[in-house]
């Protein structure tokens, strides 16, 4: 059989990596040059860049004024382990988990932290657990959008608003995209490198006015490192919360945040934001349907994904394959891809059934995703031909 046609378009944007995402629109090193390098992030301009990075996150947001904002060390990682080493212990822990991210927070708190009071609600790949089982008495700790599954939560209906525990949620590869109801959360956590396609360097960690009361009033048994501590004789650290940071902060990276946060507030705010990743969905959504290879993991349209879209391959030719030659086919499929320049970094997660994975978030353009479905289905043709041809 002679191969399919190469598609005569590609897209102008090859980015479709869910972490580090694509740079917004429009963006070159140029957006960096304001940047305040080789000057101390104490300095009064270096401090207003970083409390500036706070002011435009809350205002885009609509995180509630009684809510504080920290820049905080490690990323989104950093921000979370700040939060589960320094509120744990003081109750019991619901965890609920249905992927790779999600099962490292239960490793940290099972394994590391030790709560023995833990319940665990877990779920496979492409399923949520029952968010329903809270139990508000008790903290909850959760990502808000599962990154490798592609499953997220869809709204915080399960959350008691007189709830006596705190909820701690994940919403690195939510944030900027979904809408998060700030009224459920007391800690919420995200990096620069996901919807707004900043670098990657410092998290950002937000507290509700009860996480900051959990903080000033117990006192966790384990040792915490000096990157963890928001506590200083009983009192919470208020500078952390105006952009003092804890350590040293790339003012690189700060500038690329704002320069994220200024273009956000340049096309429409959160709500621009978050439309452009849900038609970006729609645009796969139709794809998919259409492409006669290609499903959602997750099966149910209402915990879909508009930022981490994970796809599965759904071909009987497919199903037939051992699970060695299973994972080599999405694997085939974005180094072709790769190789043709038109889709980086599309194979799914290592932890995640073998499968696909393109980002969709708000930085994403809906043509370059239009460009890339017929590049997607030359790609598996291509590699289900050579692969057949092998047996
Ligand atoms: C849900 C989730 N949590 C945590 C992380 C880790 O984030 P970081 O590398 O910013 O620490 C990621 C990264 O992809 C993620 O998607």
């Amino acid at each position: 059989m002679s191969p399919a046609p190469k598609p005569a378009v590609r897209p102008a944007n090859p980015c479709f990596s869910s972490g580090p995402c694509a740079k917004r629109p429009g963006w070159s090193v140029a957006a960096l040059e304001p940047a305040l390098v080789g000057r101390s992030h104490r300095s009064k301009p270096g401090k207003a860049r970083l409390a500036e990075v706070i002011d435009r996150s809350r205002a885009i947001l609509g995180i509630p004024a009684a809510y504080r904002i920290a820049i905080v060390p490690a990323s989104d990682t950093g921000a979370v382990e700040m939060a589960l080493w320094s509120l744990l212990g003081a109750r019991g822990v619901d965890m609920f988990t249905w992927e790779s991210f999600g099962a490292g927070w239960l490793t940290d708190i099972a394994k590391q932290l030790k709560l023995e009071d833990l319940r665990t609600f877990e779920a496979p790949y492409g399923e949520l657990p029952d968010l329903a089982a809270y139990d508000g008495a008790r903290d909850a700790v959760f990502t808000w959008n599962g990154t490798t599954s592609g499953v997220r939560v869809p709204d915080g209906n399960w959350i008691p608003a007189d709830r006596k525990g705190l909820t701690i949620c994940d919403a690195t590869s939510a944030v900027f995209a979904m809408d998060l109801p700030w009224d459920k959360l007391d800690v919420v956590t995200w990096s620069w490198q996901k919807a707004m396609g900043g670098e990657a360097a410092h998290g950002m960690l937000v507290l509700s006015p009860r996480a900051v009361e959990r903080l000033e009033s117990y006192t966790p048994p384990w040792p915490l490192p000096k990157i963890f501590r928001m506590i200083s004789g009983g009192k919470l650290i208020e500078g952390l919360f105006r952009g003092e940071t804890i350590n040293t902060p790339s003012m690189l990276c700060v500038e690329d945040a704002l320069d994220g946060l200024a273009w956000a507030d340049s096309i429409g705010g959160l709500k621009t934001l978050i439309a452009r990743a849900d038609a970006n969905l729609a645009a796969i959504a139709r794809w998919v349907a259409r492409s006669g290879w290609a499903a959602f993991l997750a099966a149910d349209p209402a915990i879909r994904s508009s930022t981490s879209v994970c796809l599965k391959i759904a071909d009987p030719w497919f199903d037939r394959l051992d699970d060695k030659a299973k994972a080599a086919v999405p694997k085939a499929i974005a180094q072709r891809l790769e190789d043709e320049g038109v889709a980086y970094d599309i194979d799914a997660y290592r932890d995640a059934p073998p499968g696909l994975r393109i980002w969709a978030g708000s930085t994403v353009e809906t043509a370059d995703l239009e460009a890339l479905f017929p590049w997607l289905d030359w790609a598996y043709a291509a590699v289900k031909d050579a692969a057949s041809a092998k047996v």
